[in-house]
């Protein structure tokens, strides 16, 4: 960072996925031909129940302040929601912290967690934003790497390995950016962990809904209570229900440090949009949204079998992490002739007009991210120009 900033921002640097957006923006207003598999976001519309109930809100004057935890609706519809995918668990209204995203709900948890001389542990390859947010409360972030025959998935030996003495722990299935999902199984020796190290786990779940295999990807709380004290679950309405631009997330914290998220939130947005709560609230509540995220899931199911397909026939020798969940296809490039993944990208766009991350965003450079949630007849396209660009790198 540039001098006379402080300290605080010393590691910031921009996200990288948005970066690639823009350039990709960037090179379609100069009259490319782009095809971008880099943002991270639904192409669907936000469904109508939802969006019809944001804009009656506005009607009806809901356009002041809100609460600073987030309105009671939303509140009960989220925990009513969250109980109902974990079997009807008790889940209780009063530990839901609505905020302006589930990214600001992550930045309240870490930074009324984590300070200096804390270390954080963070499965890699991890979302561009995770090391960030922690590197802003001045806490430590380490990266785990994980295990590339395990679909770059860490378990309890890594984490005694790399971090013995971590405070915390972000996890994050379904993964961005490898679309890997832990079982059950996993997320319960992790907890298990946990508790006995006294680690605070943060769990990133706001691809839950994206999942292939029945029903909702597995979670956190799938567990009983005692292996859930220091467990803050992060949820939210952007990408299973398409209201990325809405702005809620949801974060589900033991009392006290709920009371701190929202008292750290009254002093930063005062609490979040306050008709997008609204919509919040019928996304999580109305069955009938169900069909729509259904319809969603099936429909992302079927491009990612699309990309799988193509590559296990086009491009055998390359690896990918099978995508079991969100909507990314992390695939291996170190393979085409030593690319690294920076290159690759670079490359690819510059020479074939389709846009795709490097691993190097989410710390491991020997992969790239294609994001599938983009039109069928994009992916097709681009998954025509890929294929001939890794033959030719690969020859
Ligand atoms: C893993 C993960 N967590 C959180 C977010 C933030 O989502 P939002 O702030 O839109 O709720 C994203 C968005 O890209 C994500 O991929």
């Amino acid at each position: 960072m540039s001098q006379g900033l402080s300290p605080n921002l010393q590691h910031l640097e921009t996200s990288a996925t948005i970066a690639i957006s823009q350039e990709a923006k960037r090179r379609r207003a100069a009259g490319e031909d782009v095809i971008d598999l880099g943002a991270g976001e639904p192409d669907f519309p936000t469904p109508s129940i939802p969006a019809d109930a944001g804009v009656r809100a506005i009607r009806e004057g809901k356009t002041h302040y809100p609460a600073n935890e987030g309105i009671l609706e939303l509140r009960a519809a989220a925990a009513k929601h969250l109980s109902l995918l974990s079997g009807g668990r008790p889940v209780n209204a009063d530990h839901v912290v609505i905020s302006n995203g589930s990214k600001q709900s992550l930045f309240n948890v870490c930074f009324s967690l984590f300070g200096p001389g804390d270390v954080v542990a963070i499965p890699a390859p991890a979302w561009v934003s995770y090391p960030q947010i922690v590197h802003l409360t001045r806490a430590r972030p380490v990266l785990v790497p994980g295990d590339p025959e395990w679909s770059l998935k860490v378990g309890v030996r890594d984490l005694e390995r790399v971090v013995p003495g971590a405070q915390g722990l972000i996890l994050c299935s379904p993964c961005n950016p490898t679309g890997g999902v832990y079982t059950h199984a996993e997320i319960k020796a992790i907890a298990q962990w946990a508790v006995e190290r006294k680690v605070w786990v943060i769990t990133d779940e706001i691809y839950r809904r994206i999942h292939y295999g029945p029903g909702p990807a597995p979670s956190f709380l799938d567990l009983p209570d005692e292996l859930l004290e220091r467990v803050v679950v992060i949820y939210g309405v952007s990408k299973a229900y398409a209201m990325t631009g809405w702005r809620i997330g949801i974060a589900l914290a033991p009392g006290k440090i709920a009371k701190a998220m929202a008292a750290l939130q009254s002093h930063t947005t005062t609490g979040a949009n306050h008709p997008a709560q609204f919509a919040a609230a019928a996304a999580l509540g109305d069955e009938r949204v169900e069909q729509d995220v259904m319809r969603m899931v099936a429909e992302f199911r079927k491009r990612r079998d699309l990309v799988v397909g193509r590559f296990r026939r086009d491009l055998p020798g390359v690896e990918f992490v099978d995508p079991l969940g969100a909507f990314y296809f992390f695939f291996r490039v170190d393979s085409l002739g030593g690319s690294s993944g920076t290159e690759f990208c670079t490359r690819l766009i510059t020479e074939s007009g389709v846009a795709l991350v490097p691993g190097s965003a989410f710390g491991d450079d020997r992969y790239v991210r294609l994001s599938y949630a983009a039109a069928t007849g994009d992916i097709e396209r681009a998954l025509e120009k890929i294929v001939g660009f890794a033959k030719k790198l690969g020859d």
